[in-house]
């Protein structure tokens, strides 16, 4: 009988591809997924660390866990990913989840068979890299789907927003090879997968450092001229150094989605300049406007933040008239979370959790009119969406993905599952499109 693992992945798809090469390091060891909690030999949370409120569920689940181990003191119990690499983590670990057989960080990944040969062996294990090592390439990984596949372009970040951890957890920027990134993402289409994400902290930044004197444009630009039916996205990008050569690869492109997400965090200048962004409010602006006017027909999505420390009534207003000015397709709101060891965290002048949920239900009720109004002007035309399969909640429902990311729901047979076709819109929704295929 093999061994029977769970992996539980939280967090950013950075961490969901970080998954794919542990379930693809377990299933060389002969391990498969588990399919009932009853049989399972191993349980690994990937985890994240980007807020508190994930923490708190991670230890949650970890000490839903304990009755687990104590019902199976033969399983193993792991814990991998970004929450790991925290400050001071490890101790509160001890101390709240003394259970946990295995610790190990977003840098010693590829080591994951010699940790578990020595917890197997009976012995507790730590082993959580300070520092980032060189990039381990051709590491096995299990792929989801069959139709979309995660691509790591640059690993790390260097920006250190004054909020963010990631910068901690991740390490310093490295970007791989071009040609790597390119026989990977080329043996993907020939496999049939039909959507390929790049990822990356900071996917503009791709390049520095390489010798090979290519930036993130020229990548694009390369993996385009690659042939096959399939399509291209990234995530995620920093207007600070979003050129507008990367906006011209992307119009210029067969392959290339027409989704921008950028991150703004908040609308104004006082706070993005504590947050360490390194724009302002009209530069932010006018690099919409260019994508708007380069790329016809592009979504744009961005990343909030709600109520960081000293954000003032002033401040907020100046978010409210940024997103009634851009008109963001979709907007992913948070209430800012203090992260121990960022220089935000040592900051005072904290922002009332009244008025941080306040302001959070005003932003998200503004952005829900808008997102709704952008997706009425779609009824009644005709677009391209990637089939992904059956609906969560009804299988004879099919769901894909426009070019713009956005949700498609529409009758159809299963079979379309992973194929690109057209679909007429007939309702929009806030967060979603209802479909049908055009008459034969
Ligand atoms: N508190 C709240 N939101 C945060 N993000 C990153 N760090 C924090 C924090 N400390 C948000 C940012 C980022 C997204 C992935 O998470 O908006 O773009
Ligand atoms: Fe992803 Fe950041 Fe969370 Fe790590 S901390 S999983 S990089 S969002």
């Amino acid at each position: 009988m093999p061994k029977k693992y769970l992996l539980l992945t939280y967090g950013c798809q950075m961490n969901e591809r970080d998954s794919e090469t542990i379930a693809g390091i377990l299933e060389v060891l002969g391990y498969r997924p588990a399919d009932n909690k009853d049989d399972v030999d191993l349980v690994i949370l990937n985890t994240c660390s980007v807020r508190q409120t994930t923490e708190n569920r991670i230890f949650g689940k970890l000490g839903e866990l304990k009755q687990f181990k104590r019902l199976n003191p033969d399983a193993v119990l792991a814990v991998s990913g970004c929450m790991a690499q925290q400050p001071g983590i490890l101790d509160k670990m001890n101390r709240l989840a003394p259970h946990v057989d295995l610790v190990l960080g977003t840098h010693n990944l590829h080591r994951l068979q010699e940790l578990l040969a020595r917890v197997n062996s009976g012995e507790k294990v730590r082993e959580v890299w300070e520092h980032e090592g060189e990039i381990v390439e051709e590491l096995p990984a299990v792929r989801g789907s069959g139709i979309r596949a995660y691509v790591n372009i640059m690993y790390g970040c260097d920006n250190f927003c004054s909020y963010c951890i990631v910068p901690y957890v991740r390490g310093r920027e490295r970007s791989r090879d071009p040609e790597e990134i390119v026989r990977e993402v080329d043996g993907l289409i020939q496999r049939g997968f039909k959507e390929i994400m790049l990822l990356g902290q900071n996917v503009n930044s791709y390049g520095k450092g390489l010798c090979a004197g290519i930036g993130f444009a020229g990548l694009l630009r390369e993996l385009d001229g690659l042939e096959g039916e399939f399509r291209i996205r990234y995530m995620t990008s920093h207007p600070k150094d979003f050129s507008l050569d990367i906006v011209d690869a992307v119009a210029g492109s067969r392959h290339i989605c027409e989704h921008f997400h950028l991150p703004v965090q908040a609308g104004s200048n006082r706070v993005l300049k504590r947050m360490n962004r390194h724009y302002n409010r009209e530069a932010y602006m006018d690099l919409i406007s260019q994508v708007r006017e380069r790329v016809p027909g592009a979504s744009v999505t961005t990343d909030i933040i709600v109520g960081f420390p000293g954000e003032d009534e002033a401040d907020f207003a100046d978010t409210m008239d940024l997103i009634e000015k851009m008109r963001f397709d979709a907007a992913y709101t948070f209430v800012y979370s203090p992260r121990a060891g960022t220089p935000a965290a040592r900051l005072e002048d904290a922002v009332p959790p009244k008025d941080k949920k306040e302001n959070l239900a005003r932003l998200m009720n503004a952005q829900n009119r808008i997102s709704l109004e952008l997706n009425r002007e779609l009824e009644g035309k005709t677009l391209e969406v990637l089939v992904e399969g059956g609906s969560r909640t009804n299988p004879k429902t099919l769901s894909g993905r426009t070019r713009t990311n956005k949700i498609v729901l529409f009758e159809g047979p299963p079979e379309l599952a992973g194929r690109l076709v057209d679909v007429i819109i007939t309702e929009a929704r806030t967060w979603t499109l209802f479909g049908s295929l055009p008459p034969k």
